[in-house]
């Protein structure tokens, strides 16, 4: 079967002489060129992504692995993007890895490719560039840290910073426990090994069949995630040559597979918004109501922080993931083809838990539902979600006042005024922070908690917003709501004292202000004024589709394929 590099490596004339040339300036000799399949190793390493930092690591196992079965390993970079370093949040920059993504494949003589990444964003970043072009692919993610270790117990990333952040807030833990709580949560390589995006992320990797079995939880400095990424390398080249592309294995079958595993895993809100993105550029439909009609009321399975008490460590020595999809054997589609070639019910035949305190069955769960629920109102009438597996139960149902933040900014500078007007029962409400308005939709939905009302213990309260939440963070907290205060949403007419009405059960988020009301502040409304205006946040604004569509940009919906037209050199041709 001719494949993709042939029309670069196997050309006679100018055309082949300069491909092939050029790469023999890395010492490749010419045996390389006989037409082996050619495979990619997109590396989303950097020593701004901490989570990445060791995926060069992992790509020379992955060269092995290519190599030994008679494959041509090619590493390239592209933009990472950091979870804790980068401004003013890697939400608005993951569609712009994703164009990299695309068009460093489409643009390359490459038939297969391996996606290193980890944190956060990184992951669905370079499945929807992948899926665009729609050639063999198959994922590596860089794997959890080691549990963290402090003063004698385990903690866990992004989750306990929260708790400890509190605290010190509070009064109740020193400055200098508080830093060597930083030492103590980040002690090896790796992402954030709470149930958090990039853990979540690994397992939807994994359920959506793109990653080797068992290969979402393997901690990254287990020898056995290098024996992981050195089995891709061997795989990739036999998926090119099966020519098991991205959509033959990311069915609908594939989605609904992955939004019950994201509930049972208790995985994260931010999710959602990249399960819908990854939907819409390979062509499967898929709804924000899916979410809920399949994953609401899907058992809790996973005892991990946030929603439970243990770690990625603690899930891979569990069992991993495949007992989690043989216990969801009634609830899932196990024929799904996955990269092996064979299906989930296949791979995961010999799957053992070896502890159920971590992992538990269907019939025994931690909690009865876990999934997400999407709420429908006057606040909300394109949705919003929630977690209630995340948050405190009697908060599900609640009717309280209206405290609104129009900003960020103006959150920060008053929710520690002593003389704000709130108590346990408000509403915390934060404007503009949805895709368009921060922009980029941060993750800052979790919104701290008035430090009166901590000094008096208070741990939980209703927010609502149009932004993110971390997948590490839990609370009562609505998120996403659409459309958004920026570009004109209900959200945006919410005022101080007005009453909201909270009800899971109903599946109803619920502004009590009468409607000749609402269409008098709707009238009287402004937009919020733009200051970007050119570059890439130009584009994202201009273009970004709404929470409730995956936030992806409305011109990257689809795919181009593998580009036939770039086959051909044009420079090549009007020079030979
Ligand atoms: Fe990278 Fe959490 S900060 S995964």
């Amino acid at each position: 079967m001719p494949l993709r590099s042939h029309d670069w490596f196997l050309k006679s004339g100018q055309a082949g002489f300069k491909a092939r040339s050029r790469m023999k300036n890395q010492g490749t000799p010419q045996q390389m060129f006989d037409g082996r399949p050619v495979i990619g190793i997109c590396n989303t390493w950097s020593e701004l992504t901490p989570c990445n930092a060791h995926l060069r690591i992992l790509a020379e196992q992955v060269k092995r692995g290519v190599l030994e079965a008679g494959g041509f390993p090619l590493e390239f970079p592209v933009m990472s993007l950091g979870e804790t370093l980068m401004r003013p949040t890697t939400m608005l920059y993951r569609n712009l890895v994703s164009m990299d993504v695309e068009e460093s494949i489409r643009a390359n003589p490459l038939d297969g490719v391996v996606l290193l990444v980890g944190c956060d964003k990184t992951t669905p970043a370079a499945i929807m560039g992948a899926c665009s072009v729609d050639i063999p692919t198959i994922v590596v993610t860089g794997g959890p840290m080691l549990n963290g270790k402090f003063q004698g117990r385990d903690i866990g990333a992004g989750t306990d910073k929260w708790r400890f952040t509190d605290d010190w807030r509070s009064g109740n833990m020193s400055t200098a426990d508080y830093l060597e709580s930083e030492t103590c949560m980040s002690r090896s390589d790796g992402h954030c090994m709470t149930m958090g995006t990039a853990s979540s992320m690994a397992c939807i990797v994994e359920a959506l069949g793109l990653m080797l079995p068992g290969g979402a939880a393997i901690p990254a400095p287990d020898a056995r995630r290098r024996r992981l990424a050195h089995l891709s390398g061997n795989r990739i080249v036999q998926m090119v040559k099966e020519d098991l592309r991205l959509s033959q294995i990311l069915t609908r079958s594939a989605f609904e597979n992955a939004i019950i595993v994201n509930a049972a895993i208790g995985g994260s809100t931010n999710v959602i918004l990249h399960l819908l993105a990854i939907a819409g550029r390979i062509g499967v439909e898929l709804r924000l109501d899916d979410f809920d009609r399949l994953g609401a009321d899907i058992p809790l399975l996973v005892n991990l922080k946030p929603a439970g008490e243990f770690l990625m460590e603690e899930f891979y020595y569990a069992g991993g993931l495949p007992v989690v999809l043989q216990n969801l054997a009634r609830a899932i589609d196990l024929d799904a083809l996955t990269v092996t070639g064979q299906s989930h019910a296949e791979n995961t035949a010999g799957a053992v838990c070896y502890d159920d305190k971590v992992i538990a069955s269907l019939d025994q769960p931690f909690q009865p539902s876990a999934g997400i629920a999407v709420l429908r109102g006057n606040l909300c009438p394109d949705g919003a979600v929630i977690k209630p597996s995340a948050a405190t139960p009697r908060l599900m149902q609640h009717r309280g006042k209206a405290v609104v933040f129009a900003s960020v900014a103006d959150f920060h500078s008053r929710i520690d005024d002593p003389a704000l007007d709130v108590d346990e029962n408000s509403v915390l409400v934060l404007q503009n922070v949805g895709p368009k308005g921060f922009p980029g939709m941060p993750e800052v939905g979790n919104m701290s908690l008035p430090r009166k009302l901590l000094d008096r213990g208070v741990r939980d309260m209703v927010r609502i917003s149009d932004g993110r939440m971390s997948g590490t963070a839990y609370g009562a907290v609505v998120l996403h709501i659409a459309p958004e205060s920026a570009v004109g949403g209900a959200l945006a007419l919410v005022r101080d004292g007005d009453m909201i009405e909270l009800d899971l059960a109903g599946r109803r988020l619920h502004l009590d202000v009468p409607p000749e009301e609402l269409a008098r502040r709707r009238a009287a409304w402004q937009a919020p004024p733009r200051s970007e205006t050119r570059g890439y946040t130009r584009l994202f604004l201009d273009h970004a589709q709404q929470a409730d569509r995956g936030v992806d940009l409305d011109i990257l919906v689809g795919g181009s394929g593998q580009g036939a037209a770039y086959a051909t050199d044009a420079q090549a041709n009007t020079q030979s």
